[in-house]
């Protein structure tokens, strides 16, 4: 995707992820690692909103802001470019893995829009799981994690995975061995937490893959660039869909910077859709809080980048976009849209595709005879 705005990031993304990586897999003759200035990360100055009498863009500025060009920075949990690069590493490495065959990158490609265009992913042992995957790209901006809210964080989220039997499917104490069996792990983490005398721990790893992933962000959409105030970074089909997006609705569940990711909704909020779409063996949401009114509830997903994310729903189960509009309408709006509505909304959705992080696969270090082996 071209487009004309300057990245303001004080270091580009990438360069965070070979800097560091260089300084974790460097001999020990090099300087040790400055502890890192997260302010270098997350702190460069966001491109201004530019003034507008335009009653659509402001119309638009009351309910959806700009991914900022920056990573977020997480409660708790402050990036180091020495954590994105170790983070990294970690979402890369297949020996998270029980069988070493797959990586957090197996279900959430970076060339992939951030997910695995499969309506269910692929995990342990060929088996499926039940539910489609989400992107990671902008994942830091949800307000919780999964389709169905289980983990409040990108840190918690990442615990889930790596011991889920059909995902990862790794017991509990296998990742920190493994990654305590490898020398140059050892020494990354002393880096990253050089106050800890055990650093080797699965809670640090899931905070270093947390910071990674606050990286994976998408900004300069078309759509961000007219909200700034670029009145031509959409075209005039494109907003009519946003005026549509806006007036039919839709925007009263997906709105923020994420376009959605910022509250529950039922799936069949006015109607109840086909149950290809929304099978009854899924209650979403009612499975975590036990509660009878979350049946079918789930997170009002993100539609950043959702042109390059099919299959869609939880399910995985609708591969045509201009269907997925129109179950929207149904389902959540008790409404039919024209075939000229769908497709302007539609153009509309196309506008939410951004820059895609620029993620070189890194370097990992490799297994040498004490290394625990994979599980058949
Ligand atoms: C076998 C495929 C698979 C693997 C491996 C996998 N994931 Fe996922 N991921 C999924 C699926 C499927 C979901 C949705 C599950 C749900 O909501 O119940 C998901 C959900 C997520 C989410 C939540 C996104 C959102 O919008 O709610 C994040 C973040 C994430 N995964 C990151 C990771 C990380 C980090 C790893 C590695 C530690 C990983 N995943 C490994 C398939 C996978
Ligand atoms: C009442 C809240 C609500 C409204 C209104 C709403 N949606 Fe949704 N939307 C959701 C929820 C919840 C889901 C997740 C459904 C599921 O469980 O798969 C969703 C899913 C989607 C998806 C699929 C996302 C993915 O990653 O699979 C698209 C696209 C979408 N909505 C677009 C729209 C459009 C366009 C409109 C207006 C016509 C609209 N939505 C109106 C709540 C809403």
């Amino acid at each position: 995707m071209k487009n004309p705005s300057p990245r303001v990031a004080p270091l580009g993304k990438t360069i965070v992820a070979v800097i560091g990586l260089s300084l974790l897999l460097g001999g020990c003759n090099k300087a040790p690692e400055a502890p890192g200035d997260p302010a270098k990360i997350a702190a460069g100055a966001e491109p201004e909103m530019l003034a507008s009498t335009d009653p659509l863009m402001l119309q638009a500025r009351e309910l959806f802001k700009p991914i900022p060009i920056n990573a977020p920075v997480l409660a708790g949990n402050p990036a180091t470019p020495g954590k994105v690069a170790l983070g990294a590493m970690l979402f890369f490495d297949p020996r998270l893995s029980a069988t070493h065959s797959i990586s957090c990158a197996s279900c959430h490609s970076i060339g992939l829009g951030g997910a695995d265009n499969s309506p269910t992913s692929v995990g342990f042992h060929g088996k499926r799981g039940g539910r489609n995957s989400p992107t990671v790209f902008n994942a830091a901006y949800n307000f919780v994690q999964f389709w169905d809210g289980r983990a409040q964080d990108l840190e918690q989220q990442a615990g889930g995975p790596m011991v889920n039997p059909v995902e990862m499917a790794s017991l509990t104490g296998h990742v920190a061995e493994q990654l305590s069996a490898l020398p140059q792990y050892r020494t990354a983490f002393a880096k990253v937490f050089p106050n800890e005398a055990n650093p080797v721990l699965i809670g640090n790893a899931q905070k270093v893959i947390a910071v990674f992933e606050a990286t994976l962000t998408t900004p300069n959409a078309p759509f961000d660039r007219y909200l700034r105030g670029d009145a031509t970074a959409i075209n005039n089909n494109q907003k009519a869909g946003l005026k549509l997006f806006i007036d039919k609705g839709c925007a009263s569940c997906h709105a923020g910077v994420n376009i959605g990711g910022a509250m529950y909704a039922k799936f069949g909020a006015v109607a109840a859709p086909a149950t290809q779409y929304r099978p009854t063996g899924d209650v979403g949401r009612a499975a975590v809080t036990g509660d009878p009114a979350d049946t079918y509830v789930f997170k009002v997903p993100t539609l950043r980048n959702i042109a390059l994310t099919a299959p869609y729903f939880h399910t995985g189960s609708e591969q045509d976009l201009l269907k997925v509009i129109n179950v929207m309408a149904s389902a959540q709006l008790g409404q039919t849209l024209t075939p000229l509505e769908t497709t302007r909304i539609a153009a509309f959705l196309d506008t939410l595709t951004g820059d895609h992080p620029d993620v070189a696969q890194p370097r990992l270090p490799v297994s040498d005879a004490r290394s625990p082996l994979p599980e058949d």
